[in-house]
Parts: C-alpha cells; structure tokens; sequence
C-alpha cells in the first residue's frame, strides 16, 4: 500500500462533486477536469514546492513587487481600510500588506473551511489587536461581509494571478461579484501575470524537476485512489503549452499510448496523443489587464511590476457608473 493511502483511507470518502466532475470531463470532448480536484493532500504539498522552483517566477515576482509598492499602496489606499482577501491567506503576501496598511479588520474568504480557520488563526496570532474575521464562503457569488466591517471602507486582495485561472467570462463575472460585495468605493489590489515570451511561460508549468509533472499526474493517482479507477499512470504524460489565441498556459495530461480504464465502474478510452485539459492560466498585457478590470467593474488607479515586467499587481477603484458621452 502507498503511504499517501495509508494516511488518507483507503478509498473511505469521494466527494460526489468530485465523482460528477470527473466522470462527466472524461465523457466530454475535448477532455477536461476542474483544476480545483488538484488539492488533495499531495496536491497541496506539491502545489508548495511548484512556488519555490527555479522556473516558477510568479510567486518570488509578486513577493518583491508588493514589498516594493506596499508604501505606496498605503498612502493611495488611506488608513484604517478592512481588508478584504479573497482566498485564505496566502502565507508571504499578506503580512506583506497588512503591515503596510495597517487595517482596520481582516476578513480572509475562503471555500474551505479547514485551510481557512488554520491561516485566520495564524495570522491573528502574528497581528495581535487585528480583528480577524474569517467568512467561509464561495466567493464566485456576492458575499455579505461580517457586520463589523460594515461602516468601513474596504481594500479587496486577490493576489497569485488567480484570475488568471479563469477564463475572461468566469473572470469579469468574478470581478463584479467582488464589487458587489466591497461596495461602491472600494479598492482592489489584484496580481496578475503578463504575457512574455513562450519559452519563459512554458518553463514556469514544466519545470527541470518534475514538480508541476507530478503536481499534474498527481490528479489522475487521486481518482484511482477516491473513485476506485484503474488510470494507467504511466500511460499520461504531463504537457504544458502556449495558446498564443486564448493568451493562456494550458496544463493537459495526454496519453502516450492508447489506454482503456475504469473510474467507479465505468469504462473508458483514450487514443495516443488525445489529452484531458487539467488547468488554464491567462496571461495579460498591460492593456489587457486594464480592460478586464473595466469590464468587471473596477478602475485602474496605478499599478507596479518588476524591473523585467514579468508581473503585474494593480490598484483599482470601484467608482460610480460610467457616464456615457
Ligand atoms: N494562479 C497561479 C498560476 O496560474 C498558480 C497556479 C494555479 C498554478 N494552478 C497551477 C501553478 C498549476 C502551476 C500549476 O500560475
């Protein structure tokens, strides 16, 4: 037995979205499963590594430019905002900006519960006298914040290039949904990850190691493991490629030869060279990034990037509606 089975039981427990997600990507064409079944355990604990390796420049980007623009992002923000972040706290980032804006409250929301109630503890107790007020929600819909923060004025964080994960439709629909949530006159500090050469943007999803290789692989052993399956493993092979049209890194899992299989008592067949499509991230011009942000309901106010411009994090303003000319 494998030690990750060992720890995680046998085969005790399948998420029935997770079953549905998958038996239903394996049916369609082309072959495609959310990216969000990535986080088991292992998944996680890869997905770490994946941020520290030479290749994967986004996260050490983002880290120097916010450490470098956070100053400046507390005299445009103004004191005593609530903090706002989107997702559980992203270990690095955000003591990097709570010490520069000296909030009001942090509010960190997140799907799951168990990673959420861990960073809100550990951040309460690196911030003592911050109010910590953690809201476990899907913040895909319009949220209502905790009363406490009611009065305040709001600065949203959506660091990662997380929006990149998303096409641009689930995207804008995010944007606006954060409006709706941090109201008029609320702030937005987003990262976003720029378009750069090919060769730059395909070793960041396929490093020398085989992190992200596995990270990928990773995904089809969770299935085997969760939805009974019997995934050759060594029939896949991790592919990251550049769709130049859709500005986006795309991560597929392709077969190397022809393979037939089970998941929860069904069959399947891929033929050599066909691929499940495992994840997207969008990449954006300066221009691009500025019009999303548009479109979604948000106005850029200034934003900052690395000396290479590998990397952009962006300050934007939820202002009235536009006025038509
Ligand atoms: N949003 C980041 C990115 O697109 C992090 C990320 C999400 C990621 N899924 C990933 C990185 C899969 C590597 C592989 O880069």
């Amino acid at each position: 037995m494998l030690k990750q089975e060992a720890e995680d039981g046998l085969r005790s427990f399948a998420d029935p979205q997770f079953r549905a997600d998958v038996l239903a990507g394996l049916t369609a064409r082309p072959r495609a499963i959310p990216a969000r079944w990535f986080y088991d355990r292992r998944g996680s604990a890869l997905f770490e590594r994946i941020t520290a390796l030479p290749e994967y420049y986004p996260t050490r980007t983002e880290i120097g430019v916010l450490t470098a623009c956070a100053p400046a992002v507390a005299r445009l923000t103004g004191a005593a905002r609530a903090v706002v972040e989107f997702g559980s706290g992203s270990s690095a980032k955000t003591p990097i900006l709570l010490a520069a804006v000296a909030p009001s409250a942090y509010v960190p929301i997140d799907i799951s519960g168990d990673f959420l109630r861990d960073s809100a503890r550990a951040l309460a107790a690196a911030h003592p006298g911050l109010p910590v007020l953690p809201v476990e929600a899907d913040f895909l819909r319009p949220i209502a914040l905790p009363g406490e923060v009611a009065g305040a004025p709001k600065l949203g964080f959506f660091p990662g290039s997380t929006i990149g994960n998303m096409g641009p439709r689930q995207a804008v629909d995010l944007l606006r949904a954060m409006r709706a949530s941090l109201g008029e006159g609320a702030q937005l500090l987003i990262g976003m990850d720029r378009v750069k050469d090919a060769s730059t943007l395909i070793a960041a999803y396929d490093d020398a190691a085989g992190v992200t290789a596995a990270f990928n692989l990773n995904l089809l052993a969770r299935i085997n493991r969760e939805l009974d399956g019997t995934i050759p493993l060594d029939a896949f092979r991790h592919e990251a490629r550049w769709n130049d049209a859709a500005a986006r890194v795309e991560m597929h899992l392709a077969a190397t030869r022809d393979a037939a299989f089970t998941v929860d008592g069904r069959p399947f067949a891929i033929a050599a060279g066909e691929t499940i499509h495992t994840e997207n991230s969008h990449k954006y011009g300066p221009r691009d990034a500025r019009l999303l942000l548009r479109a979604g309901g948000w106005t850029p106010l200034t934003e900052w990037t690395d000396p290479d411009g590998l990397f952009a994090v962006i300050l934007a303003e939820a202002q009235g509606e536009e006025t038509a000319p």
